[in-house]
């Protein structure tokens, strides 16, 4: 047997490599795998991420924005995919992933929150969405906590929540159990062979050989070596810090009514940002979130922490009295517009799975699908062909020509 060290050890080819293992990375790699991929990951914390952060909230009609239309059906597409995706994931598994279908309640605490709620409630008419317009007294009977300067609110059954420290175990465990080899390891740059990714070399100077390469590493994904300039994801870190507290439980119907502190999520812009309000079934309830461009910056401050708590308070003047169990900063994957970028590159074997912004979670069981169905017949989905990473080109050679 030869003894030759070797410069650079080579693991053998796979079919597919995911690079970044949050929930974007692992989804793919697990729908990847299913499809008879040979399929390794590669990453020093499968499962970590923007996912530890997040709170889970699967809301594509309480998120929906102007100008953002097309992603709504994206997002849509996803949300009808997730009870089958659950139900899948825990079979596979056997781990519940906190999956509620709990509903959304969005409310307004002064006229100029009610005039644009009522927008929104206008937008999600048009868009043949589901929501209900109803008068402060009317939230505060289905949440008593509610502040009682409550305006009104828009009650929209149709969005839920999910467990996203739950849902990334449970993908580890789905990837592990399916055969995904998992490196744990950070990949340091792309291999590039005429004109043509074929793998990763890892910091530790592995060599990870592979049919196709999927960069899904959130917001790291435009920092990775190697990806030529004219593929490089255009995607940014936003700051986004969340606090957890614990709920006391309720009563025993038999001594009281019983009720528990929210029954359902309960969100609101407060002077222009969002806060939210998510209750767990196991006495968690997360509040969320900054939205801060100050790039790689994780620090958890006393600012951030003192407006969500001062908007919270706001809408739930009850939440000062919880214990305060858990404050944490995370970076989505912002892209320039706010959608995500999916699918085969023009560098042939390098495909993308980032970007996904504010939507992470809410779209792991779609672009899992996709991204399934580029690596198998090397194009995107129907539903997922407007957010192939080629939009952005286009964008740039148009804003280029001369006026
Ligand atoms: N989707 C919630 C957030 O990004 O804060």
């Amino acid at each position: 047997m030869s003894r030759t060290p070797q410069a650079s050890p080579s693991i053998p080819t796979t079919d597919v490599l995911v690079v970044g293992g949050g929930i974007i990375g692992l989804v793919t790699a697990w729908r990847a795998v299913q499809r008879g991929l040979t399929t390794a990951l590669v990453d020093p914390e499968p499962g970590g991420g923007a996912a530890q952060v997040a709170a889970g909230m699967l809301a594509a009609v309480t998120e929906l924005h102007y100008g953002e239309e097309t992603l709504l059906g994206l997002n849509l597409a996803s949300a009808e995919r997730y009870p089958d995706f659950v139900a899948e994931l825990t079979e596979a598994t056997g781990q519940d992933l906190g999956y509620r279908r709990c509903g959304t309640l969005t409310v307004a605490l002064d006229a100029d929150d009610r005039a644009h709620l009522r927008e929104l409630h206008a937008l999600q008419s048009r868009s043949g969405l589901e929501s209900e317009w109803l008068s402060g007294r009317e939230c505060r009977r289905l949440e008593p906590m509610l502040a009682p300067g409550v305006r009104g609110g828009l009650r929209v059954d149709g969005d839920h929540q999910i467990d996203p420290r739950r849902l990334a175990a449970a993908l580890v465990t789905a990837c592990e159990r399916a055969g995904v080899v998992l490196h744990r390891t950070w990949a340091e740059r792309l291999t590039v062979v005429r004109d043509r990714a074929t793998g990763v070399v890892t910091t530790d100077g592995t060599e990870l050989s592979a049919g196709q390469v999927v960069l899904a590493a959130g917001s790291l994904s435009g920092r990775l070596a190697g990806v030529p300039e004219d593929v490089l994801p255009p995607v940014r870190p936003v700051k986004g810090q969340v606090l957890r507290l614990a709920m006391p439980e309720p009563a025993p119907a038999s001594q009281s009514r019983g009720a528990p502190f929210l029954s359902r999520t309960v969100r609101a812009v407060v002077r222009g940002s969002h806060v939210y309000l998510v209750p767990r079934e196991n006495g968690e309830l997360v509040v969320g979130a900054t939205s801060e461009e100050l790039g790689w910056d994780t620090t958890v401050t006393a600012g951030g922490v003192y407006e969500l708590l001062r908007d919270a308070h706001e809408l739930v003047p009850g939440i000062t009295e919880l214990p305060l169990t858990e404050t944490r900063a995370g970076l989505r994957p912002g892209s320039p517009d706010n959608a995500p970028l999916l699918g085969p590159t023009d560098l042939p074997g390098l495909l993308l799975a980032t970007g996904h912004h504010r939507n992470g979670v809410l779209l792991t069981p779609v672009t899992g699908d996709a991204l399934a169905h580029a690596l198998t017949t090397g194009e995107l989905p129907e539903v997922a062909r407007p957010f192939t990473p080629g939009r952005f080109d286009t964008a740039a050679a148009l804003t280029e020509q001369p006026a």
